[in-house]
């Protein structure tokens, strides 16, 4: 029997290291089944112009690895017993992906990554999962009549290329609207259209990012970011945050290349950066010769005070790359954002987001356009600011009736708070397991889409609960069911006081 396996002579890959993860994807998939025989050594050596010792030596180890036995009159055939990682990573035959991986030659992937946490995987019955608008609180009746205009005067405007940084009147219609809603102040040439901020921080990556360039992030952080630059290979220096935002002292003061913040509503603390730390931070990045990335994701709701002008609106060094995205206001699924650029950028941007997709595609932007322009976005964003206000409201309501003096931040902002836990309350992580056993969605730091480098000192007694996709009857009754969850796991009587509560001590007056 030949075996259907293609050596790469000139890959990276040592032979013998090629053929052994050949064979063994022969036997995951199921084309080699088993008990059937391998063929002998020396022939296989043969077929594949390779010295027989490479063939014994992989047949070794794929012996000592269990996936091969041997018997003495018999030879050597596939495990009749494959040990249970093998049964886990097997696939199904039909599987297009074991076919490829059967025949592709045995290039190492030059992209290395590992994807954030975007939706949770297991549908929970009152879950508190972050960063979800309402899901009946898109505009499609508007969207409709819009998107029907749009197409009745589309002209050739499907057929043509457009300019790769997007629509202009898309572009004009976010700094109108920046300006006094952010102190943002921008030309349309500064703004290029991306898909979400991944789409924007995917760009920057490729303008700014290469391989052991130095990425300063914000420690806990947002994992699309993180692991975005991870994966340009990209050394990350994770710097804690405080109440304050980023700890500008703690940044070196000269060799990073970049820094990822979210200043509005630190994701996932929800710490609102102070006017001083973004002062200090402005005139680190015009010292140190960094840019500053400001992720500006759910800026649109404030509940509290005004929002402190954006990074980019105090910024006077052109230092400032200011990351808008539509994913909060209107729906993730539009995927819609945008990158205001300082002046030197533009023009690499434009040129690298042609290289990437040759622009957004024309009709959602242009019916965005629209929206914004008539003032429905401002009357839809006032709409939702009421409604996730409520339901915050009802959210921090219920955690003091049952909890009394509960320590949170971000409640400010946005659409998710961290509510940091009493000692004698379990841990964020068993919290989260215990209570999802019971239908209820908290989730620890790490669990809830950020980055925790570890030794950070909010990752065992954080947690983060969105409220903006849940009703409030829905608030209510999670809450409640988690509090029944708690009363039978905790150590220490009913109403926990804030001594009671978290390290690090938070120094603001954070009680409801
Ligand atoms: C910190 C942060 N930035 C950006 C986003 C939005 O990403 P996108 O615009 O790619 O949907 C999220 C979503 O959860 C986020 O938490």
């Amino acid at each position: 029997m030949q075996l259907p396996i293609v050596l790469c002579q000139t890959a990276r890959q040592p032979l013998q290291r090629q053929l052994f993860d050949q064979i063994r994807e022969l036997v995951l998939s199921g084309r080699l089944k088993p008990g059937t025989p391998l063929p002998a050594s020396r022939a296989l050596a043969d077929q594949l112009g390779v010295s027989r010792n490479t063939v014994l030596l992989t047949y070794e180890q794929l012996l000592a690895e269990g996936y091969l036995q041997t018997r003495q009159a018999v030879g050597t055939y596939v495990s009749l017993e494959l040990p249970e990682g093998c049964l886990a990573a097997r696939r199904a035959p039909d599987e297009p992906a074991a076919e490829a991986g059967v025949h592709t030659c045995p290039h190492p992937l030059p992209f290395k990554g590992r994807s954030q946490a975007l939706v949770n995987p297991h549908p929970l019955a009152y879950d508190f999962w972050l960063g979800r608008p309402d899901p009946h609180s898109f505009p499609i009746k508007a969207w409709h009549r819009l998107t029907n205009r749009a197409l009745a005067s589309a002209g050739t405007r499907f057929t043509e290329y457009r300019e790769p940084a997007g629509l202009f009147e898309l572009r004009k219609a976010i700094v109108d609207h920046l300006g006094p809603a952010r102190g943002i102040s921008a030309s349309p040439d500064q703004v290029v259209i991306v898909a979400g901020s991944q789409g924007g921080l995917n760009l920057i990556a490729r303008l700014l990012v290469r391989e052991d360039c130095r990425v300063a992030t914000e420690n806990p952080c947002y994992q699309g970011a993180a692991f975005l630059f991870e994966s340009h290979r990209a050394e990350l220096l994770p710097v804690p945050v405080d109440e304050d935002g980023i700890v500008v002292d703690l940044l070196p003061r000269s060799g990073v290349q970049l820094l990822y913040v979210t200043p509005s509503h630190q994701y996932p603390m929800g710490f609102m950066m102070s006017l001083e730390r973004r002062l200090r931070l402005l005139d680190w990045a015009r010292r140190s010769g960094a840019y500053i990335i400001e992720d500006d994701y759910d800026s649109d709701f404030r509940y509290r005070g005004s929002p402190l002008t954006a990074l980019q609106g105090l910024d006077r060094h052109d230092s400032v790359i200011y990351l808008g995205t539509f994913s909060k206001s209107m729906g993730a699924a539009l995927r819609l954002g945008y990158l205001v650029l300082p002046r030197q950028l533009v023009e690499p941007a434009r040129t690298a987001k042609a290289l990437i997709d040759n622009g957004h595609p024309w009709l959602d932007q242009a019916v965005m356009a629209e929206y914004i322009g008539s003032g429905a976005y401002d009357t839809h964003l006032r709409r939702i600011r009421q409604i996730y206000r409520e339901r915050r409201d009802c959210l921090l309501e219920r955690l003091q009736h049952h909890f009394g003096e509960v320590v949170i931040t971000g409640q400010d902002a946005g659409m998710h708070v961290a509510w940091h836990l009493p000692r004698s309350f379990p841990q964020a992580r068993a919290l989260q397991d215990l209570v999802a056993a019971k239908g209820v969605g908290i989730y620890s730091l790490q669990s809830g889409a950020a980055y925790d480098f570890g030794g950070c000192a909010y990752s065992e007694r954080t947690v983060v609960l969105g409220f903006s996709s849940l009703d409030e009857r829905h608030i209510r009754a999670g809450i409640d069911r988690l509090a029944e969850v708690i009363a039978r796991n905790r150590s220490a009587p009913a109403h926990a006081t804030a001594a009671d509560s978290v390290h690090p001590p938070l120094t603001t007056n954070l009680t409801l």
